[in-house]
C-alpha cells in the first residue's frame, strides 16, 4: 500500500468520471442560466462566524466543521455549505434585488463516511435573495426538477413542506416540545438528547422506538397563520400548473436551522433512506439579517453531485462522456511531423493526439485504436517526401467505411472537416 492515500471521506475523481462531473455542472449551468441566474464563485474558507449563523443546534456547526486558527490568528472554517457564503457576499456587495445566483463546488463536513456520504462532497445550487413571491419558490423548485429531467433521472420524488412564518414555527416548536416531554419515557435516549437541542429534529428519527410517537406528534399544518397558509397553497398550486409532481410531508424538517416557510427535498428512490436526499432547500428569511444585512427574503436549494451521480448509476443514465479525440497522428519518421500536425489540427479545432517515444508503427496503431479516434493520420518517409498523409478511418460506426486515402498535407484540415461533418 502506498504511504499516502486520500483521507477518509475524500476521493480522487479520475478520468473519465471527472468529465462526467464537469458535464454535470455544465448541464446545471444551462438549466439555471436559462432562467437568468448568474454564477457566484466564493472562497472555500470563511470566518467561522459566517457558518455559526447556520444555527448552534445544527450538527453541521457543532460537530462537523473543519475549522482552525490561521497564521493571522483568525478563526476560519472550510465551508460546509454555500447558502451562508452567498448571504455573506450579498451583505458585503449589496447587489440589486432580486439577486438570482447559482454556484458549484466542494463542501466539507466531518461526517462518518459511507456510500453517498463523504467529508468532501460537491454541490450545485441556486439562491434568490430579496423577494418573497411564492411563485419564486415554484421557480426554484421547478428548476431543480428540470435539472433532474435534463440528467435523465426519473426515479426522484419531490417532498414538500412549510415550516410556517417564524411565529407559527415558534408556536409549533413549543407544542412539539410539550408533546415529546409528556411522552419522555417512550422516547429513545438519542431523541431525548435531540429534544433538548432542537425539537423539530426529533421528527427525523427513524428509530423503531420513536416511530409511533413521531407519527402521532402535532402537525405543523394546524399552526399556520393566514399568511403562511396562503403562501404554501400558492406554491402547491404553482407546482400543479407546471406539472411538477410532489407529496406534502409535514414531518419533513431539514438538517439546517435557518428554514422558514417552504422546505423541500428531492429524494432518490433507488438510494438507501439514510442517504436518499439528492438535494434540498427552502426559504430562509432571516439569514441575511443574522449576517449583519437588512431584512431580506431568501430561497434556494443545493443538490449533491456525488449522490445524484450514484442515483444516475442506479438508473443507468448520464454516463461519463467518452474520452476520445477525433484524430490520432501516427508518425514513423521520428515524431517531429506528429508534433507539427497535432498542433495544426488542434488550432483548426480538431482534437488530436499522438504517441511518443518513437514507437513502432504497430504500437502507434494500437494506441490510435485505444484513443477512440475516428481517423488515424499516418505519416511515413514516403508521405513526408511527397507532402502527403494517409487518412485511415478507424471506426466503422462513425465513418462511411471508406478505405484509407492519401491526402495532400495542405488539404488535410479541409478533408477531415468535410469527412467529419
Ligand atoms: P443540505 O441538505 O445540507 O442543504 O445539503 C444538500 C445536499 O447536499 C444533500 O441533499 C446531499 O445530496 C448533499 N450532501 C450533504 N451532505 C453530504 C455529504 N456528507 N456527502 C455527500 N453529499 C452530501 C444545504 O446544504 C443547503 N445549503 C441547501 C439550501 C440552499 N437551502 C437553501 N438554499
Amino acid at each position: 500500500m502506498p504511504e499516502f492515500q486520500t483521507s477518509p471521506g475524500m476521493r480522487d475523481i479520475l478520468p473519465p468520471e471527472s468529465a462526467r462531473w464537469r458535464k454535470f455542472v455544465e448541464v446545471f449551468a444551462d438549466v439555471v442560466g436559462s432562467a437568468g441566474y448568474g454564477q457566484v464563485i466564493s472562497p472555500l474558507l470563511e470566518d467561522l462566524g459566517v457558518f455559526q449563523r447556520l444555527g448552534e443546534a445544527t450538527d453541521v456547526v457543532t460537530k462537523e466543521m473543519y475549522d482552525f486558527v490561521d497564521k493571522g490568528g483568525r478563526h476560519i472554517a472550510l465551508r460546509p455549505e454555500l447558502t451562508a457564503s452567498v448571504c455573506r457576499a450579498f451583505v458585503q456587495h449589496r447587489p440589486a434585488t432580486p439577486w438570482k445566483v447559482w454556484y458549484a463546488g466542494s463542501q466539507f463536513r466531518y461526517e462518518k463516511p459511507q456510500r453517498g456520504r463523504y467529508r468532501q462532497f460537491d454541490q450545485v445550487g441556486i439562491e434568490v435573495l430579496g423577494a418573497d413571491d411564492p411563485h419564486l419558490d415554484v421557480e426554484v423548485i421547478a428548476l431543480g426538477w428540470e435539472f433532474y429531467r435534463a440528467l435523465g433521472l426519473r426515479q426522484v420524488n419531490l417532498v414538500l413542506n412549510s415550516l410556517g412564518e417564524p411565529a407559527d414555527r415558534a408556536r409549533y416548536v413549543a407544542a412539539l416540545q410539550a408533546y415529546f416531554e409528556s411522552n419522555l419515557d417512550a422516547l429513545s435516549a438519542e431523541s431525548r438528547a435531540t429534544l433538548q437541542k432542537n425539537p423539530l429534529r426529533v421528527l427525523d428519527s427513524k428509530r423503531p422506538q420513536d416511530v409511533e410517537l413521531v407519527a402521532a406528534a402535532p402537525r405543523i399544518g394546524s399552526f399556520y397563520g393566514v399568511e403562511a397558509g396562503a403562501h404554501f397553497e400558492t406554491v402547491q398550486a404553482g407546482l400543479h400548473i407546471l406539472d411538477v409532481p410532489f407529496v406534502v410531508d409535514s414531518k419533513l424538517v431539514r438538517g439546517l436551522d435557518y428554514y422558514r416557510g417552504t422546505t423541500f427535498e428531492f429524494q432518490g428512490v433507488t438510494l438507501e433512506s439514510a442517504q436518499n436526499a439528492l438535494g434540498g432547500g427552502g426559504r430562509y428569511d432571516g439569514l441575511v439579517e443574522s449576517l449583519g444585512g437588512p431584512a431580506t427574503h431568501g430561497v434556494g436549494f443545493a443538490l449533491g453531485l456525488d449522490r445524484t451521480l450514484l442515483a444516475c448509476d442506479d438508473e443507468g443514465v448520464f454516463a461519463a462522456p467518452p474520452a476520445e479525440v477525433a484524430v490520432f497522428v501516427v508518425d514513423t519518421t521520428g515524431g517531429a511531423e506528429a508534433m507539427r500536425l497535432t498542433t495544426a489540427l488542434r488550432s483548426a479545432g480538431i482534437s488530436a493526439d499522438r504517441a511518443f517515444e518513437n514507437r513502432s508503427m504497430k504500437s502507434q496503431m494500437k494506441a490510435a485504436d485505444r484513443s477512440g479516434a475516428v481517423y488515424a493520420v499516418i505519416v511515413g518517409t514516403n508521405e513526408l517526401s511527397d507532402g502527403t498523409v494517409v487518412v485511415r478511418p478507424l471506426r466503422a460506426d462513425r465513418t462511411d467505411g471508406d478505405g484509407q486515402t492519401a491526402v495532400a498535407r495542405t488539404e488535410l484540415i479541409d478533408h477531415l472537416k468535410k469527412a467529419m461533418s
